[in-house]
């Protein structure tokens, strides 16, 4: 089948490669011409584990090729539209203006029957108004808007693409149906779930709403543990194991963030304001989120108080371990505060730099390794769980720090072996 993919991004550009490997013929265009550039010399874009290798493979068999142009539109039999839609503060909602402006621009290219699949995170409502969009520029187009909403998570989204839990179609269209059950066939493991548009719409958005309010529920269970004693580990392990309620996403820390869950709490709890449907649990999950990493800086603070000039030594930026992604990362929110109190603070990250520099800019200093960060400082701070953070040489460590202090924000640290070397360490929850 001809796929064409729309926007390069963490989401789209997985999805062109992994369709591909599936022996798909698929084209993946971005407006950003550096980018594609760099994606024709089998470069990736994004840090994404596997996705590497399976970018040059396709890339050599020619299944899978980039382009700038529009034009592609002719030749697809399906157009998965997966562009970006940031959270608009002014507006309180997804800013969807490059969905729309995609529509427009692919009208006039279609010239038979077309499957427009809407990949991004997008508003309920969202496809009814790209169908009308298309309509009205070009009556005669005959076409198919569906709902398919994409559930990979940074880090693991290879392995996410080929291992779907679910593969979710919003559409009423028997057509439309036929050919994407045709589109996913080459995947072993399927389960189809057929809803309406507007349902489909609302899954995702629901989906990435629950996972936070489990989250921020096992973070303020951690503070609980904290005050009254008890492991939140021990706990969460001894929850999950309920079906009901599943051993994933009960992990504790400095709080949820990335491109997605932030912004996807935000604006199911805003639309619900406006239509007079309150999502009092979600407003007080954001709240709660956003509190929670304030007061991470403020206990990072607390651990050096006494200390005159202290250098916190800060091992991960990305807002998860397994991607160079820093958008709404509670660790980069962290560091804002604790420089914006004067401390010195020198960074590290195995992936994340890079974009973290473009934030930080020339207010932290940047290590190269964990080693490096940690020369004189009076505590080593561990905000993602990069799986390198998990085995450090503590004996060399505890030579090369002023202060032997630690605060794992995200229990990754031994403290075993850590206090063998005279450190305190100071975990969540536990
Ligand atoms: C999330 C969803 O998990 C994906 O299913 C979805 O496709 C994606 O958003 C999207 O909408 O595109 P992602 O943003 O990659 O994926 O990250 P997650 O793995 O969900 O993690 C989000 C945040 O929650 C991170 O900051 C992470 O550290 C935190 N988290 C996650 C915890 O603090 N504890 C956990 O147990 C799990």
């Amino acid at each position: 089948m001809n796929i064409l993919v729309i926007g390069a991004g963490y989401v789209g550009l997985t999805m062109a490669v992994c369709f591909s490997e599936l022996g798909h013929s698929v084209i993946c265009i971005d407006k950003q011409k550096n980018k594609i550039n760099t994606l024709l010399k089998g470069k990736l874009t994004t840090f994404e584990k596997n996705l590497d290798k399976l970018l040059i493979k396709n890339l050599k068999s020619k299944r899978l090729k980039f382009d700038i142009s529009m034009k592609n539109v002719a030749n697809a039999d399906v157009v998965m539209i997966s562009v970006g839609t940031p959270f608009d503060d002014s507006l309180n909602r997804y800013d969807q203006n490059a969905i729309y402006c995609v529509a427009k621009n692919i009208t006039k290219f279609i010239n038979k029957y077309t499957i427009i699949v809407i990949k991004s995170t997008v508003e309920v409502g969202t496809c009814d108004r790209v169908e009308q969009i298309i309509k009205e520029a070009n009556p005669k187009a005959d076409f198919d808007v569906v709902s398919i909403p994409e559930f990979l998570r940074e880090g693991s989204a290879v392995y996410d693409f080929f291992n779907p839990d679910r593969i979710i179609m919003g559409t009423e269209s028997q057509h439309a149906k036929d050919v994407i059950k045709k589109l996913y066939k080459p995947l072993k493991k399927k389960k189809f779930v057929f809803t309406s548009r507007c349902s489909s719409e609302l899954i995702k958005c629901a989906s990435n709403s629950f996972l936070a309010t489990k989250i921020h529920f096992i973070n303020e269970m951690a503070d609980f543990c904290e005050k009254v004693g008890g492991n939140v580990y021990d706990v969460a392990h001894g929850m999950g194991l309920d079906k009901r309620i599943g051993v994933e996403f009960l992990k504790t820390g400095p709080g949820y963030g990335g491109g997605c869950l932030p912004k996807d709490t935000k604006a199911l709890a805003s639309l619900g304001k406006r239509v007079g449907a309150n999502f009092n649990l979600i407003e007080a999950v954001i709240c709660g989120n956003e509190n929670r990493i304030k007061s991470f800086a403020t206990k990072t603070l607390s651990f050096v108080e006494n200390i005159k000039n202290a250098k916190i030594a800060f091992l991960g930026l990305a807002f998860k371990s397994g991607t160079d992604d820093c958008r709404f990362s509670p660790a980069i929110d962290i560091v804002l505060h604790l420089i914006n109190k004067g401390t010195k603070v020198c960074v590290y990250d195995p992936a994340a730099t890079k974009n973290a520099r473009s934030v930080l800019k020339t207010k932290v200093s940047y290590a190269k390794n964990e080693y490096e960060a940690a020369k004189d400082a009076d505590i080593m701070v561990f905000a993602t769980e990069w799986k390198q953070f998990r085995s450090l040489d503590w004996a060399k460590l505890s030579k090369i720090v002023n202060s032997k202090i630690i605060f794992d924000m995200r229990n990754i640290v031994d403290r075993q072996e850590a206090l063998k070397y005279g450190f305190e360490c100071y975990k969540t929850g536990c």
